[in-house]
């Protein structure tokens, strides 16, 4: 069956739509994201750029997949977790597209999707994933038809902790990729908590630590050098532990800060030590975007999972543990 999907990914401050088709191939993939002149997101904000930019987006992502809109069979969107702002303006857009073109509607979870996206990606079928980005951190491998959190931050994401400290050194958001940069130069560690409890990890004491070590004085690169390496070896650890206790053989990073070098380099040294295969997300498919959620929409239909659209309410604290995958073996 020949099969193209249209997702649509709106959970935070991003919002994407892509058209994927059932072999896999990602024939768009648009996204845009809101950037808060200062201070965090505000969910009512992103979730008005979301419906002034949305429509348009969508229509993009049609036209750059050349492809007539009555080609499309089927509708994607993140229905959770997220910010509920932004999950119900995306919902909505959802909807109303599944009904005016009466096709069915899928409503995915956005982290499975960014597992799924990384799988296809790298052609893994059962990998341990290691998943960063700015509102989640947590290592996960599928097991008894659930992808399991194996371990996770018991306080705030490791890319919120990059973004937050980032503002206290007067780096603009988000901060993952300067406080990267600056990290290059620096060499010297400076001891910082390294909060590692059982599988779980911790970085709230590590963020007020960096943010004391910045106003005694240290230089910049020392900063983001000792919270890359000290944040990024607590990941290592838990990473090397979950091969350990399930034996699979592949490990993924996906999410957004995925695209950090540095912390691929390490990951890439636990999965040589552990003789398994690695794969770290592309750039572009690394942090929020449509493909993803197509992509898992559309193996979440094959196998009989779609949503009525009066049951298709918005689920902003929907774990990657609470849904049954019914697609994998
Ligand atoms: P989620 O909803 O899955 O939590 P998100 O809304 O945080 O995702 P993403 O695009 O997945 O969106 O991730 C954005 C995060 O990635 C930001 O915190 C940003 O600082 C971080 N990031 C991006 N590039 C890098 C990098 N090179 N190094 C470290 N962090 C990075
Ligand atoms: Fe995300």
């Amino acid at each position: 069956m020949d099969l193209t999907c249209l997702g649509i990914e709106g959970t935070a401050h991003s919002f994407g739509a892509a058209i994927v088709s059932d072999d896999g191939t990602i024939h768009s993939n648009i996204y845009s994201m809101f950037s808060p002149h200062e201070g965090g997101i505000h969910p009512r904000e992103a979730s008005r750029y979301h419906s002034e930019i949305g429509p348009e987006l969508i229509g993009k992502s049609i036209s750059t997949a050349q492809i007539d809109p009555s080609d499309i069979d089927l509708i994607a969107f993140s229905r959770g977790p997220g910010l509920g702002p932004c999950l119900r303006t995306t919902a909505t857009m959802a909807r109303t597209l599944a009904l005016t073109m009466s096709i069915p509607l899928v409503g995915v979870n956005h982290c499975v999707a960014h597992i799924e996206i990384g799988c296809l990606e790298s052609g893994f079928h059962d990998p341990v994933t290691v998943y960063v980005s700015g509102g989640n951190t947590q290592i996960i491998a599928y097991a008894g038809k659930r992808f399991r959190t194996f371990g996770e931050t018991m306080d705030i994401a490791i890319g919120n902790m990059l973004d937050v400290l980032g503002r206290s050194l007067g780096m603009p958001f988000p901060a993952g990729p300067l406080v990267e940069k600056e990290a290059l130069a620096g060499s010297k560690l400076q001891l910082l908590p390294y909060s590692v409890k059982g599988m779980d990890l911790s970085y709230s004491g590590m963020l007020t630590a960096a943010q004391r070590l910045w106003s005694d004085g240290a230089p910049l690169e020392e900063v983001c050098f000792s919270v890359q390496e000290t944040a990024f070896g607590m990941l290592a650890e838990i990473s090397e532990r979950a091969l350990a206790h399930t034996k699979k053989k592949e490990l993924l990073l996906t999410g957004g800060v995925a695209r950090n070098n540095r912390l691929t380099e390490i990951l890439e040294g636990v999965a040589s030590r552990h003789n398994v295969e690695f794969h770290r997300v592309s750039p572009q498919l690394a942090g929020d975007q449509g493909a993803m959620i197509a992509w898992t929409g559309i193996q979440q239909f094959q196998s009989g999972d779609s949503v009525e659209i009066a049951d298709s309410h918005v689920l902003p604290r929907w774990r990657t543990d609470e849904q049954d995958i019914t697609w994998r073996a």
